[in-house]
C-alpha cells in the first residue's frame, strides 16, 4: 500500500563515536554484503513488529463533488492487521555510505468508515476518491513510523557499540573511530583505533600502527582486522602499570613435581646457596624488563619477551632475602583464539637463555640452571598467564551480537578473523 524510502549515511554509524586525528586503525571491522543483508532482514522483522503495533487514529476529511458540493468522510476503528516489508535494502553506496530502501509495505488492515451526505447509492463512485485520500494518509503514518524508528531504535542500538571497553582494573581498550567509515560496493570498513589506554594515567605509546592490507574476502558476513598495534599497545599498559608481575611459590608446585621450590632443591646448581641457608623454601619473582612485543606475519604470531627473575629464600619470619637475578629471554609462540564475542589467546613458551645480572651468593653457572628455569616456566608461569589470557577481552561487538562459524588468519602485521554475525 505505501512506498518509501529512508537514506541513511555512515554518519549514523558514527553517531557516538569522537572523530580524532585520522591513522593507521588499530583494529578494523568490516560488514559484508552478506552481513548487511543479515542485518536488513533482523531489522525489517523488527520494523514488521513495531509496525503491526501502530496504533491507527480515527482521521477524517473531505472532497468536493460537482453539484452536491463538499462530501466529508470518517474512518474509525481502524486495525492494523499485518504487516509486510517485502521489498527492502540496505546496500553501501562508495564514499557516501549506506542507503536503506523500503519500496513496498503492503499492510491489511480492517476498520469502519462513514460519509457524512445521504447518498447512500453514491459510495461506490466516491470510492476512487476515498481510496486516494486513504492511501495518502496511510503512506503518510507508515513512512512516519519507518523513519522513527530508525532514528528512535537504530541510532540508540547502535550506541551499545562499546566505543571504550573498561578491562580491568589496569586497563580499557579505546574503540573509537580512527577515521571515517569507508564504503565500497562490497563492503562497509569501520576503521577504529583500536588501542588499550591505563585507566590511572594515559599516555602516548611509543609507537605507531603500521598499515594492514585487508584481503577481499566476503564469504562472511563480517570480517575484523586486529593489528599488531592492538595486542602491542596491551602488552605496553600493562608492563608499564608494573603488573606483568608473576611470583612463583612452592605452594603453586604439585606435590608430585620432583623440583621444589627450596634450597635443596637448587643445592645441585648452587651448592653455596643450601649451605647459607639449609632447609628453606624460596620463592621466584618474574616480572619483565620491557613491554613485550608480539610479532605477526603470515601463518606465525610469536613473541621474545625480555624479563627479570629475581630468587629469595624465605627466612622462617616470612622475611625475604634476594638471592640471584637472572635475566631471561624466549621465544613464544602465540594462539589467538576469538569466542562468540571475546578476543583471547595462549602462549607457549620456547628455551629459556639466561644470563646472571647479579648474585648475593657468589658466582655460579646459569647454565645448569636451565632445564630447572625452563620447567618452572612452562609447567608453572604459562599455565598461569594463560589462565587469564584465555579470558580474553572484549571485541567492538554492538548489544546481543554474537559471532559463530568463525576463522582466524594471522597476515602480514594483523590478525585477520572473519565470523557470521547472530543477533540474540
Ligand atoms: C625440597 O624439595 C625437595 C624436592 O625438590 C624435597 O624432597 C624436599 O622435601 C624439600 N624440602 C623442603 C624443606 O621443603
Ligand atoms: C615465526 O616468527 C619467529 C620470529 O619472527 C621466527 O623466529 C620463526 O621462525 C617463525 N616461524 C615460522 C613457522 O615461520
Ligand atoms: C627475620 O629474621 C632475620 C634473621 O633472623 C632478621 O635479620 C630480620 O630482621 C627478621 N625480620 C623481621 C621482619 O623480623
Amino acid at each position: 500500500m505505501a512506498t518509501c524510502h529512508v537514506a541513511l549515511a555512515a554518519s549514523v554509524l558514527a553517531i557516538c563515536m569522537v572523530l580524532t586525528r585520522a591513522t593507521n586503525p588499530g583494529f578494523v571491522a568490516r560488514i559484508t554484503v552478506k552481513g548487511l543483508d543479515y542485518a536488513r532482514q533482523e531489522g525489517i522483522a523488527a520494523l514488521q513488529k513495531e509496525l503491526a503495533k501502530l496504533k491507527l487514529p480515527d482521521f477524517s476529511g473531505s472532497f468536493k463533488v460537482k453539484v452536491l458540493g463538499k462530501v466529508h468522510y470518517t474512518f474509525y476503528s481502524l486495525n492494523l492487521r499485518s504487516f509486510q516489508l517485502p521489498s527492502s535494502q540496505i546496500a553501501p553506496i562508495p564514499n557516501v555510505g549506506l542507503k536503506v530502501s523500503i519500496d513496498k509495505a503492503f499492510a491489511q488492515l480492517t476498520g469502519k468508515w462513514r460519509v457524512k451526505k445521504r447518498f447512500l447509492w453514491l459510495y461506490n463512485l466516491f470510492h476512487k476518491k476515498i481510496e486516494s485520500s486513504f492511501r495518502r494518509t496511510m503512506e503518510g503514518k507508515v513512512c512516519g513510523a519507518v523513519t522513527s524508528s530508525v532514528t528512535t531504535k537504530l541510532q540508540p542500538y547502535l550506541q551499545t557499540l562499546p566505543v571504550t571497553a573498561r578491562i580491568d582494573k589496569v586497563a580499557g581498550i579505546d574503540y573509537s573511530l580512527a577515521a571515517p567509515p569507508v564504503a565500497t560496493a562490497q563492503s562497509l570498513d569501520v576503521n577504529l583505533k583500536g588501542e588499550f589506554f591505563s585507566l590511572a594515567h594515559r599516555s602516548a605509546v611509543p609507537f605507531v600502527p603500521p598499515t594492514l592490507a585487508f584481503p577481499v574476502d566476503h564469504d562472511r558476513m563480517v570480517y575484523f582486522a586486529a593489528s599488531s598495534y592492538f595486542f602491542n599497545t596491551g602488552g605496553f599498559v600493562y608492563h608499564t602499570a608494573g603488573v606483568l608481575l608473576f611470583e612463583i611459590t612452592d605452594a603453586m608446585i604439585p606435590k608430585e613435581f620432583k623440583f621444589h621450590l627450596n634450597t635443596s632443591t637448587f643445592s645441585a646448581f648452587i651448592p653455596q646457596l643450601e649451605k647459607m641457608y639449609p632447609d628453606k623454601l624460596m620463592k621466584l619473582r618474574i616480572k619483565t624488563s620491557s613491554a613485550p612485543f608480539l610479532t605477526i606475519a603470515p601463518g606465525n604470531l610469536s613473541l621474545t619477551p625480555v624479563f627479570d627473575i629475581q630468587a629469595y629464600v624465605i627466612l622462617p619470619n616470612s622475611s625475604l632475602v634476594p638471592v640471584f637475578l637472572l635475566s631471561v629471554t624466549s621465544s613464544v609462540s602465540a594462539k589467538i583464539m576469538v569466542t562468540s564475542a571475546r578476543i583471547g589467546g595462549t602462549l607457549e613458551l620456547g628455551r629459556l637463555q639466561l644470563s646472571l645480572k647479579h648474585s648475593d651468593v657468589g658466582p655460579f653457572s646459569v647454565q645448569l640452571l636451565q632445564a630447572l628455569m625452563n620447567f618452572y616456566g612452562s609447567s608453572i608461569l604459562i599455565p598461569h598467564i594463560n589462565a587469564r589470557l584465555r579470558e580474553g577481552f572484549p571485541l567492538p561487538l554492538p548489544a546481543r551480537v554474537q559471532l559463530s562459524n568463525l576463522v582466524i588468519q594471522p597476515r602480514q602485521n594483523f590478525l585477520l578473523f572473519g565470523a557470521d554475525v547472530r543477533y540474540m
